[in-house]
């Protein structure tokens, strides 16, 4: 590194003044970058707070079609919907994931009459429709069945492709479930539908917020998901998930949680070159809206620069609860 040397460089000086900054900026973050997640409640004008994702709360359909609204205003592309279901709808093999008139169905349905220039997201996973808050079936001795599971998510996919949705997004880690989804998808002439594989996401303790969110939580007790979301140690492994999904059909990846795993984001975008995404998840969210509650963070700024990290490390978009804040302020910033 010869050739850099003080004082005849001086990287201070494109510092110095912001336009100089400005021209040699790197990553920008555009409000096409953002995906908006949000939880659907059942019934009408319904609205309830999550003490522990403070400022994001579940929303009655009705409620959800203003938020749906400033997405489009604001330049968000897509909005992806997570189910709030009643505990008595909870069975042990989710059979409510396969109700063409369910609560996601239908909002599907509503949310694209309303507004077919906005994208909608779904996931495809059992967990807020099982009794024990696992994405997949068990069996007698509380193993999680791969091919009996990968069948039922691709009836659920089907249903919400019928339903008008412009991307499923299987969230479970099953194996073999994106071949599965995009033959049937095929087969039933449905070449638009994306898939969004969530491709890389580990068994994190920064979903806990979520779980509260869609009621999982208490469903899900003391078990955990380690036997098939992936271990927070492996990196490798991520690039093989992501090579099985792409190969399976996927048309984009995702890596899941963020920025705990900015590594495993940038090896992805760097290796494969495909539309890669991340998932910016709730106990990111948490966190930082708890540090800046308390004073210790400045707010705005801070989540400003998380997202502006997701970029620079390669992702294309991010799943995140700051969405309508970022988006807000990007239109402060630059009208
Ligand atoms: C369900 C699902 C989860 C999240 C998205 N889809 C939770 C989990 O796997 O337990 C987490 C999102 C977040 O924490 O914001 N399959």
């Amino acid at each position: 590194m010869a050739l850099y040397q003080f004082p005849s460089h001086r990287p201070r000086r494109m510092r110095h003044q912001d336009f100089s900054r400005r021209m040699m900026r790197e990553s920008y973050l555009h409000t096409s970058n953002l995906i908006y997640p949000v939880f659907l409640l059942d019934g009408q004008n319904q609205r309830q707070a999550i003490p522990s994702m403070p400022g994001i709360e579940r929303l009655s359909l009705d409620l959800l079609f203003p938020v749906a609204e400033e997405c489009l205003t604001l330049g968000i592309p897509v909005l992806a919907l997570f189910p709030v279901i009643a505990p008595t709808l909870k069975t042990p093999n989710g059979q409510e994931a396969l109700n063409p008139s369910g609560l996601i169905p239908t909002a599907v349905a509503a949310l694209k009459t309303r507004f077919p220039e906005l994208g909608i997201l779904t996931d495809i996973a059992l967990d807020p429709y099982t009794s024990h808050g696992q994405d997949g079936l068990l069996n007698g001795s509380g193993d999680i069945l791969n091919d009996e599971t990968v069948s039922m998510l691709t009836a659920q996919a089907l249903i919400q492709a019928q339903a008008g949705v412009d991307i499923v997004a299987p969230s479970d880690m099953m194996d073999g479930r994106i071949a599965a989804i995009r033959i049937a998808l095929e087969q039933e002439k449905m070449t638009h539908t994306r898939i969004m594989a969530y491709a890389a996401k580990y068994a994190s303790n920064f979903y806990g917020p979520f779980r509260d969110a869609v009621g999982s939580a208490s469903a899900l007790g003391k078990s955990n998901k380690m036997s098939y979301q992936m271990d927070p140690a492996n990196s490798d492994e991520a690039l093989r998930e992501v090579a099985l999904d792409m190969a399976e059909g996927a048309d984009m990846v995702m890596v899941k949680p963020g920025m705990p795993y900015l590594d495993v984001l940038q090896r992805i975008k760097q290796t494969f070159l495909y539309p890669t995404y991340v998932y910016q998840v709730s106990g990111e969210y948490s966190m930082l809206k708890a540090a800046a509650i308390n004073g210790w963070l400045d707010h705005d700024k801070t989540i400003m620069e998380t997202l502006l990290a997701f970029r620079r490390a390669g992702a294309d978009g991010i799943l995140t609860y700051f969405a309508l804040e970022a988006a807000r302020l990007l239109h402060r910033d630059r009208p």
